[in-house]
Formats: structure tokens, sequence, C-alpha cells
């Protein structure tokens, strides 16, 4: 087998919405697929990046009153906090907002531009005389003027499924300021699909794309290549366009040239070699994971642009369909509309892991979280099937042998057979056929079981003279169960780790055995699901939509009326007085400061509280404050607070801590 050089990306999300659990169906797909190349030896690279620009991120920031490098900032935190706790274990994540970035994207527009595709065009198009700038489709509403349908988008009516220009909605009105627009001109610059139809007809059908995706395409050539417009008029957040003052790259523009801007920034650190990857004669394989819904931008635009500006193409573009939730759309009214954040407050990330696996094949079928099937499939496979080896075998081994492994294996074909099973599953998950891989894996897994229903350790373990038995077949069973955890370690990054700390070694694709080595004590992998679990992870997100849609009438309505709460609600409230014995920054948290706080109690508590903006460390050293004392501890990224203080203010700097007078002495009860 030969070192592959290898760079994966996945979508790059939008930096103005949170990340759902549609979402992970990619990350997760990828994620799966760079490990598995990594643990087979090769040189694999996953990057990916915020997709930071745009009109609806810029009015969204001007909505909440933020910057939009503000905004950007904020869900770069959180989109990062949320993979790294589904362990999508990125190589690199960065921002198409960035000096990279806009380099390379300067440098592609060159290229195009010598290259003589570019064309000027003068358009028509709505405008809001209010805010001052050009209307997207999306922020069009009006009546459709095929059925008449009320307040329907400027691109498409989702009552009869026409598509049309906003120029023919009848009576519309701009989504942001409700006036009614005008049309007016303006000069856009376009590059012209057609130029480039030969390379694309020979790129896309060199095995570059998976069948569906192929009969898609020819049926865009057939209809022809339209010039792709990829100016936007001023108020744009994006990179300004060089020598057309005003104009700006459309987003679509930069966000793939983005995969390029994170792994040059990945190059930097690491002293990569970037043109061994992007270079026009590289050897290297350069693989993007996307949804359906953009296979146009992917496999016309990205391969024109990649060509105009002197770089490689992409070995194949993976594409995968949409996550239904029990056969339907997500939907926030039935609650599952599930975050990727509701769902960690419930679940274990690795169960939707392996759940993903044993759906996704390398197709483009859409695939259903069935949650009934999610809850039973976790359960029996990976709790039922494969952690129950371990634990059917560790306890003897620990016991009775002081956690010593047999120094033969005692059932060589059968290890044997497990090993050689291993060429199918790589080539499984090669495919992207991962619920062939699964299947490949459970299957063994039923194999390694019955052989532990044969020999009965519990009964050896009565018989006197069998000690040299019981050793062997319990270190039998452990030696398979290491060989699965090796086809499992894509899927299962988190539990991978906490079984090499259990067996003491590596876990690896196809490994020897392991013989006279000493084990560490066994301590549960994973615990089953449980109904209630789901339904308060579903509770959760069908309020969270309660909450916005309650909100949303309350401004509309202003109720007059105040809710009280009762006083045994407020007594539930432990504030006590607190002293801040330290106080620190927290590296790469942008709001946070970590403070050591002082309750009279025998442990002074970890707090990381926002309001960095507003004071220096120093300066709270020594302070008094008040913190509530009962509040449930909450694991964050950089740590687990156990509580919070009191402060007041809208934010940033204008944030101001409560002090007690002197002489309150930490630990009182605030009444
Ligand atoms: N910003 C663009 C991608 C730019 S890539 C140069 C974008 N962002 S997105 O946040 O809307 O989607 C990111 C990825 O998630 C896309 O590949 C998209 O297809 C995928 N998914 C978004 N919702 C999804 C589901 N409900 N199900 C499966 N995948 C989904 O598009
Ligand atoms: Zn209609």
């Amino acid at each position: 087998m030969t070192n592959r050089k290898i760079l994966v990306t996945s979508a790059l999300p939008y930096a103005n919405g949170p990340i759902h659990i549609g979402h992970l169906v990619e990350y997760i797909q990828t994620d799966i697929w760079a490990r598995f190349q990594k643990l087979r030896g090769h040189q694999c690279y996953y990057v990916c990046a915020d997709d930071a620009h745009g009109t609806p991120i810029m009015l969204r920031a001007q909505k909440e009153g933020l910057t939009p490098e503000t905004l950007i900032a904020r869900f770069h935190t959180e989109h990062q906090a949320d993979f790294a706790d589904f362990a999508i274990g990125f190589d690199n994540y960065y921002s198409t907002h960035s000096d990279e970035n806009q380099y390379l994207s300067n440098l592609i527009y060159k290229g195009l531009k010598d290259g003589g595709y570019i064309e000027r065009r003068t358009i028509r198009q709505f405008y809001d005389p209010v805010e001052k700038m050009f209307l997207p489709d999306r922020f069009i509403r009006g009546e459709c003027p095929k059925c008449g349908a009320k307040d329907q988008y400027g691109d498409s009516c989702e009552i009869c499924s026409k598509t049309y220009n906003p120029t023919e909605l009848k009576n519309p009105v701009s989504a942001i300021s409700g006036a009614k627009p005008i049309e007016k001109e303006s000069e856009h610059l376009f590059v012209n699909l057609s130029n480039f139809e030969t390379m694309l007809q020979e790129w896309t059908g060199s095995g570059t794309l998976q069948p569906e995706v192929l009969h898609k395409i020819k049926e865009w050539f057939e209809t022809g290549l339209q010039a792709w417009d990829i100016s936007r008029e001023a108020p744009y957040f994006g990179f300004e366009i060089p020598d057309e003052p005003g104009k700006y790259f459309y987003v679509w523009l930069d966000a793939p040239i983005g995969y390029m801007a994170s792994f040059k920034n990945l190059c930097d650190k690491q002293q990569l070699d970037f043109d061994e990857f992007w270079g026009a004669d590289s050897q290297a394989e350069l693989y993007h994971f996307i949804g359906k819904d953009i296979i146009y931008f992917h496999t016309l635009f990205w391969p024109a642009m990649l060509s105009a500006g002197g770089f490689r193409k992409p070995t194949a573009v993976f594409v995968h369909g949409f996550l239904t939730v029990d056969g339907q759309k997500m939907s926030k009214s039935r609650g599952t509309f599930i975050n990727a954040r509701t769902y960690l407050n419930h679940l274990n990330p690795e169960y939707l892991r392996y759940y993903f696996a044993a759906k996704l094949s390398n197709g483009v079928d859409d695939i259903d979280l069935n949650l009934e099937d999610f809850l039973q499939r976790v359960n029996s496979d990976l709790v039922g099937k494969v952690v129950n080896i371990a634990s059917r075998c560790a306890g003897f081994i620990s016991k009775r042998f002081n956690g010593e492994l047999a120094s033969t294996l005692h059932d060589q074909g059968l290890y044997q057979e497990l090993i050689d099973a291993g060429d199918n599953i790589a080539k499984a998950y090669e495919k992207r056929d991962y619920n062939k891989a699964v299947r490949d894996i459970m299957a063994l897994a039923d194999r390694a079981n019955q052989y532990i229903n044969e020999q009965k350790p519990w009964v050896i373990a009565k018989q006197a003279d069998k000690e040299g038995d019981l050793q062997a077949v319990c270190s039998q069973g452990l030696n398979l169960f290491r060989v699965l955890m090796g086809y499992l370690a894509p899927i299962l990054p988190l539990m991978t780790e906490q079984v090499e700390t259990f067996l003491a070694t590596s876990v690896s694709w196809q490994p020897a055995p392991l013989l006279g080595h000493k084990i560490n004590v066994f301590k549960p992998l994973m615990r089953r699901v449980e109904q209630k679990q789901i339904d308060a992870m579903i509770a959760e997100a069908a309020k969270k939509d309660i909450v916005t849609s309650a909100k949303q009438q309350s401004e509309v309505k202003a109720s007059s009326e105040s809710e009280f709460i009762d006083y045994d609600e407020f007594s539930k409230i432990d504030l006590r007085i607190a002293r801040i014995v330290k106080a620190e920054q927290v590296e790469g948290a942008h709001k946070l400061l970590h403070l050591v706080l002082d309750v009279g109690e025998e442990k002074p508590r970890s707090v990381f509280a926002g309001i960095k903006d507003a004071y220096a460390p120093e300066e709270l050293t020594g302070r008094l404050t008040v913190m509530v004392a009962n509040l449930a501890p909450r694991k964050m990224r950089f740590g687990v607070s156990e509580g919070m203080v009191l402060a007041a203010g809208p934010g940033k700097k204008e944030i101001f801590l409560v002090s007690p007078d002197e002489g309150a002495k930490p630990g009182m009860r605030v009444k």
C-alpha cells in the first residue's frame, strides 16, 4: 500500500446560524472518511471554515446591532465548540473572512480576467429606496405571478413551485424595510461559463462524480450553461473587487476558495507545501464532501474557477442527501429541528455518529433519523454487542489474573478470521459505503459474542482447576474486541480513546494480538440510550421554537402584564457572597474570564464569566461579588463552570459586577 496524500473538505457552514443535526450528516460523513484514511497510514488533511460573507450575514448583524465581524466571530466560536464536541477532527477550521482568502480570491479573479472570461453587463434589479441597497431575491416578497399566492419569495413560489424573476412578482415589497422596491440599473461582472464547456464536459465525465450527479449535470449541459454573476453592489459584507470600487465578490465566489485559504493557513502553521496539493500538476488527491443542494457550485463554477486560476481540479466531489427525522423534513414545531448543542445537552455524540454511519451509503438519497430505530440500534449494536464483549471478559482478567492477558491466543483461527475481514471493511469505508462496513463489523461482533457464549467463562470461573482456560478465553475475547475497535475507530473516536486507556495500548487497523500484556481496570464505555433522553431533547427543541414565537408575539403586542414568581421560587436560588481569589484570561476565549471564587466552602469554585471586555483580571482579584451557587455545573469548551457571578449591563465594556459592601463574608447567603 503506497502512502497517499489526501486533502478532504466539507462544505463551509454559513456563519449566521447554529450547526444542526442536518449539517452533521456531512461533517460526520467526512470525518469518518478522513479518520479512516489517517488510521490506514495515509497523509490526510481535513479542512473547513465558516462561510462568513453575504447579505444575510450583513443584515442579521445589523438587526442585532453588531458589526458583521462580531457576529461571525461569535458563530466561529460556537461552531468550533459544537464540532469539537461531536469529535469532528478538523486539521484546520478557518474563516472565509481572512487575508489568505482575499489573496487567493483576487488571484483567481485575475486569472478569470486575464483569460478574457469576465464580461460586463448592465442589469435591472429591485432596489430598496429606504435601505439604499439592491435586494437579493430572497429579500423580496410579493404575490406569485402564476397562482397569485401572497407573501412569496422573489425567486419561486412555495405554493405552486413556479420559478420566476423578482420583477415578475405582483405588489412586491422589500423584506427588510417593507418599502416598495424600485427598479434600478447597475453594472455587474459575469463569468461566461460556456467558455469552459469542453473542459467541464471532460472533467465531469471522467469518474469524478456519482452517477446520479452526472445525470443531473447532463441536464444542465443540455439546457445550456448560463453566465454567472459574480459581483454585488455595496453595501455588501465581503471582499471588494480589485479596481472595481463599490463592487464586491458574490459570496459564492470566495466561499469555495475558502477551502484553499483554510489549507493555506494550515500550511503556514505546519510548514506544508501548498502547491503540492493545489498546483496544476499536483499528484495529491482532493475531495469535497457536499450536500445535494450545492452541486452546481462545486461541479461547474468551482472547476472553472480553479482552471482559470491555474490550479488543479478536484479528484472527486462526493454528494450526500438530506436528513429527515422520522420520515419528514426537520421541523421546528415538531421539535425535530435539532441543533447540535440541543442534542449534546441530552445524548452522547457517538450515538449519532454510529447511527449516521449505519445509514450512510455513497448515494445521494436522503437519510432518515428514525428515533425509535436510533434507540434500538445504538442499544443493541454498540452497548449490547460491542461493549458487551469487553465487559464480559474484563472483570475476570483484572480480578483473577491481576490484569494480565494470556501469553498465547486461545483461538488463532477466529482471530485471523476477524483480521481477514478487515480488507473488505476497508473497501467499504473507502467507497463511503459505511452501512456496509457497519454491517460487516456487527457480524464480526456477533461471532465474538458467539465464541464467548460457547466458551462460557462464567462457568469456567467456578471450576477449581480451569484457571488457565479462563484467562485464555477472556484474553481471546478482549483481543477480538480490540480488532473490532480498530474497525470502529473512525466512527467512534471518543470510545476508542477510552478503550486505549483500558487496554493500555493503541487501537489500530488489523493489529497483531496482544499477549502477556497488562491492562487496566474496565470502566463502562457507553451507557444505553433511554427514551426519556430523546423525549427531553425533542421537548427542548420544540420549546426553543415556542420561546421564539412567543417572543415575536410579545414584540408585536408589547404585553403590559408583568409576570411574578413566588417566594418559594425565589428562595430556590442560592445567592452567596463570593471573594474572587483569582482571575485570569482564558486562552482562545473571546468573552470569558476564568474566576476562582471563595464561597466559604472547603473547595473554591471555578467559574467562567463573560466579562472579559469590561475588566482586566488584576482589577478583580481580591474583590467581593455575588454568585449563584446552586446553578447546575455546566461544561463549557474551556472547562466546567460551577456557578455564575452576577453582573448587569448591556454587554461588552458595559458590564458591572455586583459588589457587596466590605464586611460581607464569603459564603453568606444573600436574602
Ligand atoms: N455556505 C454554503 C456552502 C459553501 S461551500 C464552499 C452552505 N452552507 S450551509 O450551512 O447551508 O450548508 C453546509 C452543508 O450542510 C451543505 O453541504 C449542505 O448541503 C449541508 N446541509 C445543510 N442542511 C442539511 C440537511 N438537512 N441534511 C443534510 N445536509 C445538510 O451551503
Ligand atoms: Zn404560485
